[in-house]
């Protein structure tokens, strides 16, 4: 616990904050205009993002070469502390020589405006086949995160960051709230104990089942959509974030619940990013997080359960935030309520479940799914929302 809040430390002890103070603003602008520049992608503004508003603290920008070997090879950083996913800068052989002869650089957006001064520390050689199966525990291209690690530039540049700006938040921008603004919400609340939920995905009942029993035991629920890049066939942010929204207006004790949203980009790298996760929610002021089933995990790369028993490699003190660890929920029809293996004594056919693939198919068809899987509300902004998209 930070004694002068009541609420949890940070990881790493100090909540980072990389913009540019006010007074430094314009010279630190003019100087970016005549840096060397690299443009980022959606996915490397994300991490941008989350390091700049420290919610990736202790991270105070891209890693250099040995961080990254040590977070690749003993989930940790160069100091011990625990941290489990490599925030990289990839650069090209061509960038990398303009860069030789310059100490800094500014990142831009797509379009060129300036958002960041990088501080180089270094610029390294990496295996990408050895990252893919360090993080991915796959050298599979089929793999999404792999998919994108093999396609990116052959060098990594090293080194802190001074945010000038970052580009504005169309959608929903009320809902990005920084660390210090969530921590701020917590602590004006009275919570001392706040669960933080991650997801990429539509809203449905075992994702509120899950938030709901957790919310039987702290005093406030952290609703953290994960608005950052996915992969194509996942359901857009927007949509998303209207489905929240009506099932809290329907279901959720609003004084208990502060639904806002997590910018990183998705990876799924399962056991590694759960961890990644949960420290980025205790970040953000959150003392638990949940870990269901196949947490941040696509197709069959890891086991249903690996991405709870990962947190077993660390103890809990040097995690800070405790993992709450769900087995798969479901509806069973006998229980006449949601349960899980642990709760339920009935065979699997009095279960409900229905794949993602299969939802999608009923909801292109205009069909509600079941109210056992799905609130009619939400089904409702679904249909309609791939109504207007076909
Ligand atoms: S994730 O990629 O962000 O993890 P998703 O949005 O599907 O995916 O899940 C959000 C959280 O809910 C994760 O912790 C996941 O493990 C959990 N979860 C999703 N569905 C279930 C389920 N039926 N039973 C138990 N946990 C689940």
């Amino acid at each position: 616990m930070s004694a002068a809040s009541g609420l949890i430390a940070p990881h790493g002890g100090v909540l980072i904050n990389r913009f540019v103070p006010q007074e430094r603003y314009e010279s630190t602008l003019a100087l970016a205009k005549t840096l060397p520049t690299i443009p980022l992608t959606p996915r490397q503004i994300s991490d941008l993002e989350i390091i700049a508003i420290g919610a990736a603290s202790p991270l105070t920008g891209f890693l250099n070469q040995k961080d990254y070997q040590s977070v690749l090879h003993s989930m940790r950083l160069a100091n011990g502390l625990p941290w489990t996913i490599p925030l990289t800068l990839p650069i090209s052989q061509e960038q990398a020589k303009t860069l030789a002869t310059h100490p800094k650089a500014t990142l831009t957006a797509q379009d060129g405006q300036p958002l960041a001064i990088l501080h180089l520390q270094d610029i390294y050689p990496y295996d990408k086949a050895q990252e893919a199966q360090a993080i991915y525990k796959t050298t599979d291209p089929a793999h999404p995160g792999v998919a994108i690690l093999y396609a990116q530039p052959e060098l990594y540049a090293g080194g802190d960051v001074e945010v000038l700006t970052l580009p504005p938040h169309t959608d929903f921008p009320e809902y990005y709230l920084t660390p210090t603004q969530t921590r701020a919400y917590f602590a004006q609340k009275g919570w001392r104990t706040v669960v933080g939920f991650q997801t990429r995905n539509p809203v449905h009942r075992a994702h509120e089942y899950l938030q709901k029993v957790a919310l039987e035991m702290v005093d406030g629920l952290l609703l953290h959509p994960l608005v950052g890049e996915t992969k194509g066939d996942d359901i857009p942010a927007s949509v998303r974030m209207r489905c929240y929204r009506v099932l809290l207006d329907n279901y959720y004790p609003l004084d208990r619940t502060l639904l806002a949203v997590n910018p990183s980009a998705m990876r799924y790298a399962g056991p590694r990013e759960a961890v990644f996760h949960a420290l980025l929610r205790k970040n953000y002021g959150c003392t638990h997080f949940i870990v269901g089933r196949d947490h941040a995990g696509v197709g069959n790369y890891y086991g249903t359960y690996e991405a709870q028993e990962i947190f077993d490699a660390f103890s809990p003190e040097e995690i800070g935030i405790i993992p709450l660890k769900f087995e798969h929920a479901f509806w069973c029809q006998q229980c006449g309520s949601m349960a899980t293996s642990k709760t339920c004594p009935h065979p699997s056919e009095a279960h409900v479940t229905l794949s993602g693939t299969k939802v999608r198919e009923m909801l292109r068809a205009g069909q509600r799914p079941p109210v056992e899987f799905t609130r009619p509300e939400v089904a409702e902004v679904l249909i309609e929302a791939f109504r207007n998209s076909s």
